[in-house]
C-alpha cells in the first residue's frame, strides 16, 4: 500500500495575557532575576486568567490554526489534545473542545505524554492519515501548569507558564510533509517529575492537599540529565531515520524547558545556536504547548521557508521522549 504524504497545513498559538515576570515572582519567593535568568534562561511566562481552563487556552489556538489552514470546524475529522493539565479527566480536553469549536464530525481524545505530548500526538495523527483512515487531524499542545505548580516552591515554580499551540495535519504533496518520527520512554523515571495525588493510586483527600501531593514534583537535576542525554539520542535517531544528516537541518525546535539543557543539546550536537528556536525567555516551560508554541512563533516570523527541513525535539514526564524531521 502506497502511505500518503502527511504535513503541517496551518499552525495556530495562544498565550494568556497575564505575564508573570522574575521580579514578580522575587515577592513571592526567596528567588532572583540573576539566578532564574542565569540557571534557566526564563526571564517571564504567561499565566491563565482565573476562569480560563486548557480547553480555553487550546480553543484560541485552534481558531487561529484553522484560519491559517482555511478550513471550517466541520471539516475536521480528528482532534487530538496534548495535555496534562486537562479541564477534568473526564470528559477528555478534546471533547470539550470539540463542543467549543463545533466540529461534528471530528472524533477526539487527549494524549497524556507531558512535553512529549505534542510531537507524540503528530505521530498518531501522522499514522491516522497515512493510511487513509482520516483525512486531517488538528494537534494541539495545551497546558495550564500554573493550576499544579506551588508558588511557595521556589525549586519549580520558576519554572513553568501557560500556553496552546495547534497545528492541522492533513495531506501534502510527495517530499514534503515529515520524514521521520522516534518516539520513547523510560517508565522507571516516572517518580523523577510527577503529580503524585488525584488519580486512582492516591485519589484527592485532606492528607493529599495537606501534603501539598497536587502540585508538580520534580528532581530537577536528574530531569536535567535524561534531558541532554535523550536530546542527543533522539536527535541521532530520528536524523538516521529520515536519512538525513545534522547539516540538513535548517532549524531545530526543542522543548523549551531551561536554555542550558538546549544549549548543551546543540553543543553536543556541534551546531550553530542561530539554527535553534529559542523563546523559553519568554514563555517558560509550557510542557505540551513548548514545542508547537516554538514552531508556530518561528513560522510566524519567517523563520521558516517552504522546503526547509526542521527537526522538532522534546522530552518531558513518563519519561518521555519525542523527536520528528518534516519539511515544511
Ligand atoms: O519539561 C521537563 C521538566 N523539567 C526540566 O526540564 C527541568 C530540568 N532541570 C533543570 O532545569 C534544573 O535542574 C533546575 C533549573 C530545576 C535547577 O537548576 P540546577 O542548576 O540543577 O540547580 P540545583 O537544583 O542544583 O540547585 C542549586 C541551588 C540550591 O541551593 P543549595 O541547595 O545549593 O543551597 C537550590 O536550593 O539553587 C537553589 N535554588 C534556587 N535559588 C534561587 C533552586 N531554585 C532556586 C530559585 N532561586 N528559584
Amino acid at each position: 500500500m502506497k502511505m500518503r504524504s502527511v504535513g503541517i497545513i496551518g499552525t495556530g498559538k495562544y498565550v494568556p495575557e497575564r505575564v508573570l515576570t522574575n521580579a514578580d515572582l522575587e515577592k513571592m519567593v526567596d528567588t532572583n532575576d540573576e539566578w532564574i535568568v542565569s540557571r534557566t534562561g526564563i526571564r517571564e511566562r504567561h499565566i491563565a486568567a482565573p476562569e480560563q481552563a486548557t480547553s480555553d487556552l487550546a480553543y484560541e489556538a485552534a481558531v487561529r490554526a484553522l484560519k491559517s489552514a482555511g478550513m471550517t470546524a466541520d471539516q475536521l475529522e480528528l482532534i487530538i489534545v496534548a495535555t496534562i493539565t486537562p479541564d477534568t479527566s473526564f470528559p477528555s480536553t478534546a471533547c470539550i473542545l470539540q463542543d467549543k469549536l463545533g466540529a461534528k464530525h471530528a472524533a477526539a481524545f487527549d494524549l497524556s505524554a507531558a512535553c512529549s505530548g505534542f510531537v507524540y500526538s503528530m505521530a498518531t495523527a501522522n499514522g491516522f492519515i497515512q493510511t487513509g483512515m482520516y483525512k486531517n487531524a488538528l494537534i494541539i499542545g495545551a497546558d495550564t501548569l500554573s493550576r499544579i505548580t506551588d508558588y511557595t516552591d521556589r525549586n519549580t515554580c520558576v519554572l513553568f507558564g501557560d500556553g496552546a499551540g495547534a497545528v492541522i495535519v492533513g495531506e501534502v504533496p510527495e517530499g514534503r510533509g515529515f520524514l521521520s518520527f522516534d518516539l520513547g520512554a523510560e517508565g522507571a523515571g516516572g517518580d523523577l517529575l510527577k503529580l503524585a495525588a488525584g488519580g486512582s493510586r492516591l485519589p484527592a483527600s485532606e492528607a493529599t492537599v495537606e501534603g501539598k501531593q497536587h502540585y508538580i514534583y520534580m528532581n530537577g537535576r536528574e530531569v536535567f540529565k535524561f534531558a541532554v542525554r535523550v536530546m542527543g539520542t533522539a536527535t541521532e535517531e530520528v536524523l538516521r531515520k529520515a536519512g538525513k544528516t545534522k547539516e540538513d537541518i535548517d532549524l531545530f525546535v526543542p522543548h523549551q524547558a531551561n536554555i542550558r539543557i538546549i544549549q548543551s543539546a546543540m553543543q553536543r550536537l556541534d551546531l550553530p545556536e542561530e539554527r535553534c528556536v529559542i523563546n523559553v525567555d519568554k514563555y517558560a516551560n509550557t510542557s505540551a504547548a513548548s514545542i508547537p508554541l516554538a514552531l508556530v512563533e518561528a513560522a510566524e516570523e519567517g523563520r521558516i521557508k517552504e522546503g526547509d527541513t526542521v527537526l522538532l525535539v522534546g522530552f518531558g514526564g513518563g519519561l518521555t521522549w519525542g523527536a520528528s524531521v518534516l519539511v515544511w
